[in-house]
């Protein structure tokens, strides 16, 4: 139980060390770890060895006893190593004295991981029993290699599929602001700026990571509503608005039915709600909307009176931040307002000022 509780390999190592030196009457033991892509056994942990000369051990597949015993999936053992024309570092084991030797693979699933060396230095006949329990303690450091293994593969591969949805998420953001003639980075830059004020309002690190998707993915709704719309030169038509209104409901179509997005809602479903009740798609008011949509929304207006929109020109940035101030308790909460102005005030909006 104690080699096997583990995730840690050298942990692993360490125990089963002790644990082999203690229990076997032994004088050294060492681990060697099978590299499976260059087939070399490395060593990996040691006890009870006089110098370090040990650590630079560097065996082929079927080189040496270790690599016989590894490619041959049984233990090797000699009696007196001086008698041993295998015993290849004769000039540092000179120095160590051995004399008994045990090669055991360390085998799991009927894959060999490595090999346990044992060393004794006075001549040493082991009993079937501790030649036994020898064996048994291999077999419990195989498999708690290989659980260490399996468990570092699957963080691994959670790893490389979390950096997959998000750089699809990001060319996805990348592709709306395209079609949405939106000013190069719009979608980049609402988000960084996003995060930069959910921060400062303490909202949990956690909850960041569906900001960061929701903010990136905000108007993704707009791909349901028609280029002649979208993409207007003037003032839309009271039937126009009443299509373009829907964008928020689109998002939640689309994105409700992936799970992994679903708390990132928020924000493509809430952003064009209004702190007075008088936004859509719902009229929600106050501290009814979500958190996260109060930040986006602030930023995105900001962002969006900034710039050029295919149906007005940009704003000058004064007159930008005196909207959202007089905006502030009717479209948009308050506290982000003041955040948002108080960034504003000392340049930092943007990384850069
Ligand atoms: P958008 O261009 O990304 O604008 C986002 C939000 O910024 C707008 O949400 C609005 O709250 C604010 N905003 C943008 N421009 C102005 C402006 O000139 N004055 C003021 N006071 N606020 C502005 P909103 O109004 O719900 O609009 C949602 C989307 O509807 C806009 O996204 C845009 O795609 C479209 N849209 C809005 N007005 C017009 C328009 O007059 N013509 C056309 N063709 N599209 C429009
Ligand atoms: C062997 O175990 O095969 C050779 C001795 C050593 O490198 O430790
Ligand atoms: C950040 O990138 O600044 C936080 C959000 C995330 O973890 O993706
Ligand atoms: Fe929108
Ligand atoms: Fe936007």
């Amino acid at each position: 139980m104690a080699v096997t509780g583990s995730l840690d390999p050298l942990v692993t190592f360490n125990v089963a060390l002790d644990e082999v030196t203690r229990q076997l009457d032994i004088d050294a033991a060492s681990i060697l770890y099978l590299n499976p892509y260059t087939q070399t056994l490395r060593y990996a942990a040691g006890r009870g060895f006089c110098t370090r000369s040990v650590e630079k051990t560097c065996l082929r597949l079927g080189e040496g006893l270790a690599g016989r015993a590894a490619l041959e999936k049984r233990t090797v053992h000699v009696p007196n190593l001086s008698e041993s024309s295998e015993f290849t570092r004769t000039g540092l084991f000179a120095v160590e004295n051995f004399t008994a030797y045990y090669a055991v693979p360390l085998i799991a699933k009927g894959r060999v991981l490595g090999v346990l060396k044992i060393f004794h230095r006075l001549p040493h006949e082991g009993n079937s029993e501790w030649l036994e329990f020898l064996e048994t303690l291999a077999g419990q450091i195989a498999i708690a290699i290989d659980n260490a293994e399996l468990f570092h593969n699957l963080e691994r591969s959670k790893t490389e599929i979390t950096q997959a949805y998000d750089a699809t998420i990001e060319a996805l953001s990348y592709a709306l602001d395209l079609k949405d003639k939106e000013t190069e980075g719009h979608s980049q830059r609402v988000t960084e700026l996003t995060l930069r004020i959910a921060r400062k309002m303490r909202i949990k690190e956690e909850e960041l990571v569906h900001i960061r998707r929701g903010a990136l993915l905000h108007d993704i709704g707009k791909m349901g509503i028609p280029d002649d719309i979208l993409l207007k030169p003037g003032k839309l038509t009271d039937e126009e608005w009443e299509i373009m209104r829907k964008h928020p409901m689109h998002a939640y179509q689309m994105l409700s039915r992936i799970e992994y997005l679903r708390p990132a809602l928020d924000i493509p479903y809430c952003h064009h709600e209004k702190w007075d009740g008088t936004g859509y798609p719902r009229g929600l008011k106050g501290e009814k909307i979500p958190l996260a949509a109060r930040i986006f929304s602030v930023v995105d207006v900001f962002d969006a009176l900034i710039n050029d929109r295919p149906y007005r020109k940009a704003w000058p940035k004064e007159k930008v931040l005196a909207e959202l101030h007089e905006q502030s308790g009717k479209h948009f909460d308050p506290r982000v307002v003041e955040v948002f102005l108080s960034l504003a005030e000392k340049n930092l909006l943007f990384e850069e000022e």
